[in-house]
């Protein structure tokens, strides 16, 4: 089966009671019991529900794996994997690029409690494999990272990894399965935040983790009922909903920000342009290889002020200024001023987030419309320079 077949069809029969074709949202908390501790594979909607349970089959099918677990957000299932793997003295290493939340749950949550948390250039392997020691449980990768969608190569890291005997996470929340199987280069684990590609209408906050070997997914799954984040059953049908377009949004996504990057690559206003479809961005190499689309994000650093790159990420007609991503609605996002603004100002320079740096998230509208959006936002900001120079040379005469 194909991947666009699968998004429809695995693990979604029509309704044995009814024929519905679409799976009814088992609203319900608990469920009769034939007789004490006789029920039908379902006790309590914490540890088990129908509908979950046919989110969870879809998603592992869709990443080739058997193991999937979903969960109330992207940082409640991250949150499982740690806490599953993580115990005081042990290391974990992550990319210098890393979503700020990951950064932040692990620098005041799991730090605190005695997890040494190793940030480092995971783009650069020698750097990898210096920073790996008999203490390290876990390599964390994103790829492409947020903001600057770097890449890192799976199938590297899993090597030099598995030789130290540590597991693989992959944030493959960016490229989704659609763009990108991180099993097969070999990650132990893989984690979304849902919230964006997957279900892809800005509706619903929701997370998964998923697995290749049982033993791996096991104590991740215990702490899916042992710690209670898990989405309802509303939640999951809306992302059910959402997967069936997953291919035909992410085409258009990755369309559009082809559009818009080849658009602001090279304009004067714009020092740097980061899409791994450009042949100039550092990983371009790797993410031919490893992946199968290039993404639907792009970033970019505007060559101008803080105050110019607020004016024109808050004034934009199709670009909602929003944190978040994946939608079918275009957003614009300032990291340093919101999803990245945990990391604290001095760490963001040395981790090179530029504070002129703009995300944008193409949604799946008319590539036309929006990149129009963008060059006139530029034009703005062009022409505001302008007279303001005007204004300024005649208050000195
Ligand atoms: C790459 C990445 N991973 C994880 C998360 C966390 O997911 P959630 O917001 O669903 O908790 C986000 C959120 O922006 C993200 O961008």
């Amino acid at each position: 089966m194909k991947f666009a077949t699968k998004t429809i069809h695995a693990g979604q029969p029509s309704e044995p009671e009814t024929g519905a074709i679409v799976a009814p949202i088992f609203q319900t908390s608990t469920y009769e019991q034939e007789a004490p501790g006789h029920d039908k594979g379902f006790s309590y909607s914490r540890t088990n529900n129908p509908t979950r349970q046919r989110l969870e089959g879809v998603l592992a099918e869709l990443e080739g794996v058997a193991h999937a677990a979903v969960f109330a957000s992207g940082l409640a299932a991250e949150n499982a994997v740690l806490q599953a793997y993580l115990r005081p003295g042990d290391e974990v290493i992550i990319p210098l690029d890393v979503y700020g939340g990951t950064y932040r749950i692990l620098n005041k949550v799991f730090q605190p409690i005695g997890v040494v948390v190793k940030q480092i250039d995971t783009c650069d392997l020698k750097a990898v494999e210096a920073a790996i020691t008999k203490k390290t449980k876990l390599v964390w990768i994103e790829s492409p990272t947020n903001p600057r969608l770097l890449i890192n190569d799976i199938a590297a890291i899993s090597k030099i990894t598995h030789a130290h005997g540590a597991l693989v996470v992959v944030d493959n929340t960016f490229a989704t399965p659609c763009f990108q199987q991180p099993f097969e280069l070999g990650a132990d684990i893989v984690v979304h935040s849902v919230t964006k590609y997957l279900a892809g209408h800005s509706d619903t906050i929701q997370g998964a983790a998923l697995a290749k070997d049982p033993a791996v997914f096991e104590p991740v799954k215990f702490l899916q009922n042992a710690t209670g984040a898990v989405p309802s059953p509303f939640d999951c049908w809306l992302t059910m909903r959402g997967l069936k377009t997953l291919e035909l949004r992410m085409q258009r996504h990755e369309e559009n920000a082809t559009a818009i990057a080849n658009a602001l690559n090279g304009h004067a206003l714009v020092r740097r342009v980061y899409f791994p479809g450009l042949a100039s961005h550092p990983g371009h190499d790797i993410a031919r290889r490893q992946m199968t689309g290039f993404g639907g994000m792009v970033s970019f650093e505007l060559n101008g002020t803080i105050d110019e790159v607020v004016a024109f990420a808050s004034s934009r007609r199709y670009f909602t200024l929003g944190e978040s991503l994946g939608g079918v609605k275009a957003l614009i996002c300032h990291p340093a001023t919101m999803t990245h603004a945990s990391i604290p100002p001095e760490t963001r320079a040395e981790l090179g987030l530029s504070d002129s740096l703009i995300r944008l998230s193409p949604g799946c509208e008319n590539a036309e419309d929006l990149v129009e959006d963008l060059l006139e936002g530029l034009a703005e900001v062009a022409s505001a320079r302008a007279s303001q120079k005007k204004t300024v040379g005649a208050s000195t005469r």
